[in-house]
């Protein structure tokens, strides 16, 4: 992951953690809310054991959750759609997160064997706040256009 790279969708942004090389006795990352975290951090979740290489996982947006989410080891490929842009960006890098904001429709795929994705989120787990139909979405982020012309990115893994 670039971490020059400019992220073309909306409410996104990379997230650039603190962190100390102390090799061969491991690194130590760091992660405030307020700081390198652009909110206060409500709940914390992870994921591991992505065995299956055909894995797709999210394919949801949130209406208020805001998140940043971490490949603390190993990769996955991470795309974005704000119902306008879409881009695809590889993580692969424990010190930069992503920020997912509001209305960001997000889906994760390609996992190495060994991936452990880290999310810090802005509040407790709310099923209300999903938008998990695409079409819903489209309608809610491009209330004019028609909903014909909207189709997801297809996340190949
Ligand atoms: P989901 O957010 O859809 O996972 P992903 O985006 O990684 O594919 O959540 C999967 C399931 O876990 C869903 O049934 C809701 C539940 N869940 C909680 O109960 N609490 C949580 O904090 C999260 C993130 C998920």
């Amino acid at each position: 992951m670039n971490k020059k790279l400019k992220l073309a969708v909306k409410n996104s942004g990379l997230l650039a953690l603190n962190f100390f090389k102390d090799l061969p006795d491991g690194n130590l990352f760091i992660a405030e809310a307020r700081k390198q975290v652009p909110f206060d951090i409500e709940r914390v979740y992870f994921i591991n054991n992505l065995a299956n290489q055909k894995a797709i996982r999210g394919k949801h947006a949130h209406r208020q959750l805001q998140q940043g989410i971490f490949c603390i080891n190993g990769s996955f490929v991470l795309h974005l759609d704000d119902g306008d842009v879409k881009q695809r960006i590889l993580i692969n890098d424990p010190s930069c997160g992503v920020l997912l904001g509001p209305m960001l429709w997000h889906t994760m795929s390609s996992f190495s064997y060994d991936c452990v994705i880290l999310v810090l989120a802005s509040a407790p787990f709310d099923e209300a706040d999903y938008i998990r139909e695409y079409e819903e979405f489209c309608s809610l982020a491009r209330p004019n256009s028609h909903p014909r012309s909207q189709q997801p990115e297809r996340a190949r893994p």
